[in-house]
């Protein structure tokens, strides 16, 4: 029942395995002698696991865990992660969503390395060029993967680094529960199952207290694991976005009701400090919910969001901790391309470029065993026959992403991070912002550019893994 993987990018070496990895790719490791200074070991396995709520989930979780461990290292340390796959049929990957790793690091099943088979292990060895909030998930059919689990959160501190305060990573995911109709976890149809699905701060739906004493510097970690873009609000307290996908921003201000939109697989850090009163963080469906119904493939379709029943999930952190949760915050969304203040940044309006790419994010209807079947197109095409974009090493590189159709569209960038330029012809004019995950509003046209400075072949590819899954990739080549 996996044909309809046939267009996967992330299909290698398991049961369904469609093509070698490229072999010219094996040389560009991570270092491979020396002793680590951290070392964790994943272990992926497939069974039933309760989530906070009480609600079972039919999951495929790294070390019986959901989310999987949070690994916290320091930047430019050895790294060495092991991952075993102890049962999972399917095979296993693990891709450092963010973190610049030399390209056989990256963890892509068909492309940088085989999926590891049940009874395998595999080893990643890297250092972490910068420090910031990044997470980790199966590149392996990762669509089916990441929903049922197989990820967590990688967070790089600085090495001096001491800590301050509270420092909490957020992982928010929507799970598909056992029990609800067509809710098992195991894929149904072309489309996966349908049915109910619980957004959740790490696995609990429910209101979770922190008592936190006033005065204390807080930092939150905002990750979205999930394939929708999702709506945050912090109420109680003024507060500062301080990185967005483990980019520092320059200058942050004081917000004080603005709610963040954050990618599906982007990350903000977000901090504030505890005032005498409860702070409030919410996190609810997408902010420009098609409300479809039916399956919960896509963003705002799922029973959660598409029937109104938008459900939020919440921490409380209070002197107290008895305190009443004030409401969410109703603000205007928030706005990178304006935020913080200007500093260097290797691109600007002078800039001339080696490379211009231009991405149409696009749909069509294909058909498949006799069914019809909405493909995810970039240019018209769908993996793996959209263009790669060529690069040579050292080149400046600016693309495009418009944005023609009614969904969005989390562009994902491996191995190398964009500087926003603009979008939809408004230069960016606060702190440089860097991603590696561009939501990609319907109808937004973005620029951004990136140092061709990490040789291989990458994925660039929408961080909806239904879309990925159904088309919508395509390959960064270096010469
Ligand atoms: Cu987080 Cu190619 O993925
Ligand atoms: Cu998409």
């Amino acid at each position: 029942g996996d044909s309809h993987h046939r267009h996967a990018y992330d299909t290698g070496g398991g049961p369904a395995a469609g093509r070698a990895p490229a072999r010219d790719l094996a040389a560009l490791t991570g270092p491979r002698t020396g002793t680590p200074d951290r070392r964790f070991t994943l272990t992926a396995t497939e069974r039933s696991l309760r989530l906070a709520s009480g609600e079972r989930v039919a999951a495929l979780a790294f070390n019986g865990r959901l989310p999987g461990p949070e690994l916290r290292v320091r930047r430019g340390e050895l790294v060495e992660v092991v991952l075993v796959n102890q049962d999972v049929e399917e095979g296993v990957t693990v891709h450092w969503h963010g973190v610049d790793v030399p390209v056989a690091e990256d963890g892509v099943a068909g492309v940088t390395q085989d999926a590891v088979r049940p009874g395998g292990r595999h080893v990643y060895r890297f250092r972490p060029p910068r420090a910031g909030t990044f997470w980790y998930h199966s590149h392996q059919q990762s669509g089916t993967a990441v929903r049922r689990g197989l990820f967590g959160a990688l967070i790089v501190e600085e090495p001096a680094e001491r800590p301050v305060g509270v420092d909490r990573t957020v992982v928010a995911h929507a799970w598909p529960v056992e029990g609800a109709a067509g809710g098992g976890g195991a894929p149904a149809g072309p489309h996966g199952p349908g049915g109910v699905m619980r957004t959740a701060l790490g696995d609990d739906t429910r209101l979770r207290r922190e008592k936190v004493p006033e005065g204390t510097p807080v930092r939150l970690r905002l990750v979205n694991a999930d394939n929708c873009p999702r709506t945050y609000s912090l109420a109680g307290a003024p507060f500062r976005v301080a990185a967005i996908d483990g980019n520092d921003v320059s200058g942050p201000t004081a917000l004080e009701g603005e709610r963040l939109l954050i990618a599906g697989g982007g990350r903000f850090d977000v901090v504030f400090r505890q005032p005498a009163g409860p702070v409030h963080l919410t996190v609810s469906g997408d902010a420009n919910a098609s409300g479809a119904g039916g399956g919960f493939e896509g963003c705002g379709e799922d029973g959660a969001y598409g029937t109104g029943r938008v459900q939020t999930a919440s921490l409380l952190m209070d002197p107290s901790g008895t305190a009443a949760p004030p409401p969410p915050a109703d603000g205007p969304l928030f706005d990178p391309l304006r935020y913080g203040s200007p500093a260097s940044a290797p691109f600007g309006p002078g800039t001339a470029y080696d490379r211009d790419f231009h991405l149409v994010l696009g749909n069509s209807l294909g058909f498949f065993d006799g069914r019809p079947m909405l493909m995810w197109t970039v240019n018209n095409a769908v993996y793996p026959d959209v263009p790669a974009l060529l690069v040579r090493e050292g080149d400046r590189v600016r693309t495009a992403f418009v944005n023609r159709s009614l969904d969005d569209h989390p562009m994902h960038l491996h191995g190398h991070r964009m500087l926003v330029l603009s979008r939809d012809g408004e230069r960016a004019t606060g702190s440089p912002w860097w991603t590696d995950t561009l939501n990609v509003a319907p109808g937004e046209r973005y620029e951004v550019a990136f140092r061709a400075d990490n040789p291989g072949l990458w994925m660039d590819h929408c961080h909806n893994l239904d879309h990925a899954r159904d088309g919508m990739v395509l390959h960064l080549a270096y010469d």
